[in-house]
């Protein structure tokens, strides 16, 4: 089944609580919230405390992918702040089975993602206590960007490795995903797609919704 979870780094921020509730009616059974600190990636987004004020408008899965430099410090926040799956960068400073393990400890979900750069052999040591794979398909940092066709190879190269794994690990992938370049997530092998100015700068949430999973 194909998951979207929608990214409020593009919606009203003035009217979050409201924009969560309404992705919520529309369908959504994820949302994507994006941490950045400006020092992992060159811009601000939001903290926990604002991730907080919105828990009570959404009752799906709230995907929190964090863009931080130091993921393993921060982690509590994000749990108190209601986080289901915690994603975090393995370019990040923290080390990725102490950060794993902690995610786990906590009772969250635990997430490993990867810029353009990184090749999929990266994930590989991970796939066997990870909970999701995220394939970035843009450079983090920004909503609205071109997606990036090239990374499909590393998404069926992880699907195939999650396939012989056994286990049920979500794969998926974020930056650019429209009705037309989500078919070619799908095809690729991605389950969870996030969308965030595609769906946002529509005016019909669960039409928008259904173009990407149809
Ligand atoms: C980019 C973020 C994305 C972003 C996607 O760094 O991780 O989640 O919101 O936005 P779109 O869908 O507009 O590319
Ligand atoms: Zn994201």
């Amino acid at each position: 089944m194909i998951k979207v979870s929608p990214s409020i780094l593009s919606a009203d921020f003035a009217n979050l609580g409201e924009e969560a509730r309404k992705m919520q009616q529309a369908g959504a059974p994820w949302l994507h919230i994006d941490v950045m600190d400006g020092h992992f990636v060159p811009n601000i987004s939001f903290g926990a405390p604002v991730m907080k004020c919105i828990r009570k408008d959404f009752d799906g899965i709230f995907d929190v992918h964090l863009m931080i430099s130091e993921p393993l410090r921060y982690l509590d926040d994000f749990v108190k702040g209601g986080a289901d799956m915690i994603t975090f960068h393995l370019e990040s400073d923290s080390d990725p089975d102490a950060t794993i393990a902690a995610i786990h400890e906590k009772g969250c979900k635990a997430g490993i993602s990867i810029k353009p750069k990184t090749p999929a052999e990266a994930v590989k040591p991970y796939l066997d206590r990870v909970d999701m794979v995220l394939v970035m398909t843009v450079e983090p940092g920004f909503g609205g960007q071109k997606f990036m066709t090239d990374m499909m190879p590393k998404v069926t190269q992880i699907r195939q490795w999650i396939s012989e794994s056994g286990r049920e690990i979500d794969l998926q992938v974020d930056g650019g995903v429209n009705a037309e370049t989500a078919k070619v997530c799908v095809e690729a092998g991605a389950n969870v797609l996030v969308a965030g100015s595609y769906l946002f700068s529509k005016p019909d949430y669960a039409a928008a919704i259904k173009t990407l999973v149809d």
